[in-house]
């Protein structure tokens, strides 16, 4: 294994019931690497999310994080990866209505253990990067649609995860917002050596990523770059 590589796909095959929603998936992800995901509703990109995650037993394949096979894991060390090594961001935030903005971005932390004013802490160091230090107190209804995702982005970053996955996480956002708040959040998550699965269906975003992939009735392909 290369060293830097910190998530991989090999032959993943995932069925519902009979229908296959992805077939003989590959990718690699580096450290701090931003991947891209694009194709039609329908095509597979949230359930090859959930294979690489860990969120659905993959039919045939392996996924392999730092090195270690997904499915030799049982359901407490799968958990327990989810929660200390991966974020998640998803299209409308997903904040806990009855948590203030800064509970629910340190949310990742109480999870993992930590004391409530270390969390506060440093859900507060992450919000300030996002420009959301005023609206610490808040709730998720108190704040505009741009402010909730970026909430939804410093609780996926606070723990400093390995991976983040982020499905459509501007998706419910208008363009020059949605483009602001992916900008910080690519920024910041490439500031910690954070990867990034980043599926979206906007093309200019995905060319913004380090590479590129393109979804298709289940089938991943590599969309070829630049030459560096
Ligand atoms: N829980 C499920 N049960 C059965 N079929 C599903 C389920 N989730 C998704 N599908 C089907 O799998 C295919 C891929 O869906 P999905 O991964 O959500 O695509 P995308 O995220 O690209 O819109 C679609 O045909 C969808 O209808
Ligand atoms: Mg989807």
């Amino acid at each position: 294994m290369n060293t830097s590589e910190v998530l991989s796909a090999q032959g993943v095959d995932l069925f519902y019931g009979e229908t296959p929603a992805v077939r003989n998936a590959q990718i690699t992800l580096r450290r701090g690497e931003v991947a891209a995901i694009t194709g039609q509703s329908g095509s597979g990109k949230s359930s090859l999310l959930y294979c690489l995650a860990g969120v659905l037993p993959v039919a045939r394949g392996e996924v392999r994080f730092e090195g270690r096979a997904l499915g030799v894991l049982d359901d407490d060390e799968l958990s327990a990866l989810r929660r200390e090594r991966f974020g998640f961001v998803f299209q409308y935030g997903e904040l806990l209505p009855e948590l203030t903005v800064e509970e629910n971005a340190a949310l990742p932390l109480r999870l993992a253990g930590q004391r409530k004013a270390e969390a506060l802490t440093a859900a507060g160091e992450v919000l300030g990067r996002l420009g959301l230090a005023d609206l610490r107190q808040r709730r998720p209804s108190q704040v505009s649609g741009g402010q909730n995702q970026r909430v939804a982005v410093a609780r996926a970053l606070v723990h400093q995860p390995a991976v983040v996955f982020a499905d459509e996480p501007t998706g419910s956002l208008d363009s020059v917002n949605a483009t602001a708040v992916l900008e910080e959040f690519l920024s910041l998550a490439r500031s910690q050596g954070t990867a990034v699965v980043l599926v979206t269906h906007d093309a200019q975003v995905a060319a913004r990523a380090d590479s590129q992939y393109a979804m298709r009735d289940g089938i991943l392909s590599a969309v070829p770059g630049e030459s560096p």
